[in-house]
């Protein structure tokens, strides 16, 4: 596995690979890799012919008062984990390279970034959407994998995709999850392992949700309060930022259920904020989506393409 720290270096692989006929697959990530990036690594290697992976923790996409300074690291075990993957090339740019002096240019996607989580983290999917581009620019993908724990950041850089006509397909990967449902996440090192138990109430409210409309509930405001006397009955140090039901399209909070609609929630568990979502379609309700992605599981998970 090749690293390459350079901008230009990496533009002029990429150059190289396009040359060749090669199909490249890129998956963005900003390290601390676990089995949900890994999952899309392995993907990638069996769809493309070039695998590059980028790590980058973006200081765009965090909040003044976010955990950019302590955002986990640990480039050597993700070098380790990549290369069991068969990635071909870790790209691992520096800050000054990514963000010259006196840089200010920016994408902003509009109307899908305001609600959810773009609500309570101003200027996060500005940071996402900038970085993506950049990077897009760099490496030249022609698959791009993204997975669905972070849904609305993937409907963001999908809608930026279909936008800006981008030559770049997209494909959006189940969750991972650990044994307990809890989603896999690098924020999940912060947890105290008490509160890793705890965070299991997360998933455990989602199939709750779930469960209420396959039993034909259509009120969101009745399953979003099940979903919230859930959470606070079982986590004491749970404090709900958000849970929304919202149609897959617009993102827009629905009145009642139907069709394809995403349920996603942000809860601080004690000073640590996780999401978490599952995608349900009422139309298709006998072989649509598996939200589960435990070990287990995973193997029979849909991907959605
Ligand atoms: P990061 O959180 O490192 O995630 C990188 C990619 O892995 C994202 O597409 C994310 O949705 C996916 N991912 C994370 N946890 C996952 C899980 N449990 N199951 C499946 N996929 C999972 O998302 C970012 O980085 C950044 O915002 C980035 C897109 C790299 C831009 O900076």
């Amino acid at each position: 596995m090749k690293i390459i720290k350079k901008v230009d270096k990496m533009k002029t692989y990429a150059k190289i690979m396009k040359k060749e006929n090669k199909l490249i697959g890129f998956i963005p990530t900003m390290g601390y890799l676990h089995e949900g990036h890994l999952s899309l690594m392995r993907t990638a290697r069996k769809q493309t012919d070039t695998v590059i992976t980028s790590i980058f923790v973006n200081p765009l996409q965090f909040g003044p008062d976010e955990d950019f300074k302590k955002y986990p690291r640990n480039i050597k075990k993700d070098e380790e984990l990549a290369r069991q993957c068969g990635v071909d090339v870790m790209f691992y740019p520096e800050n000054e390279d990514m963000y010259p002096e006196g840089f200010a240019t920016y994408i902003n996607v509009e109307g899908l970034t305001e609600g959810l989580c773009g609500k309570s983290r101003a200027g996060h999917f500005r940071g996402v959407t900038t970085v993506v581009m950049k990077l897009f620019e760099i490496v030249k993908p022609d698959i791009a994998y993204f997975g669905q724990k972070d849904a609305q950041q993937a409907f963001v850089i999908k809608k930026m995709i279909e936008d800006l006509r981008m030559d770049i397909t997209m494909k959006i990967m189940p969750i991972a999850r650990e044994e307990s449902g809890l989603a896999m996440s690098s924020r999940n090192a912060y947890l105290t392992k008490p509160e890793k138990k705890e965070a299991g109430i997360l998933f455990t409210s989602l199939k709750l949700a779930e469960e209420s409309v396959n039993s034909g509930e259509k009120d969101p405001k009745k399953i979003i309060k099940k979903m919230r006397d859930s959470i606070s009955a079982s986590s004491a140090s749970a404090k709900i930022d958000y849970i929304s039901i919202v149609d897959t399209k617009s993102l827009k909070e629905v009145r009642d259920i139907s069709g394809e609609v995403l349920i996603a929630l942000a809860v601080f568990i004690g000073k640590t904020r996780l999401i978490d979502n599952i995608i349900i379609n009422t139309e298709k309700s006998e072989e649509g989506y598996k939200n589960v992605g435990t070990p287990k599981e995973r193997n029979t998970v849909q991907g959605r393409a």
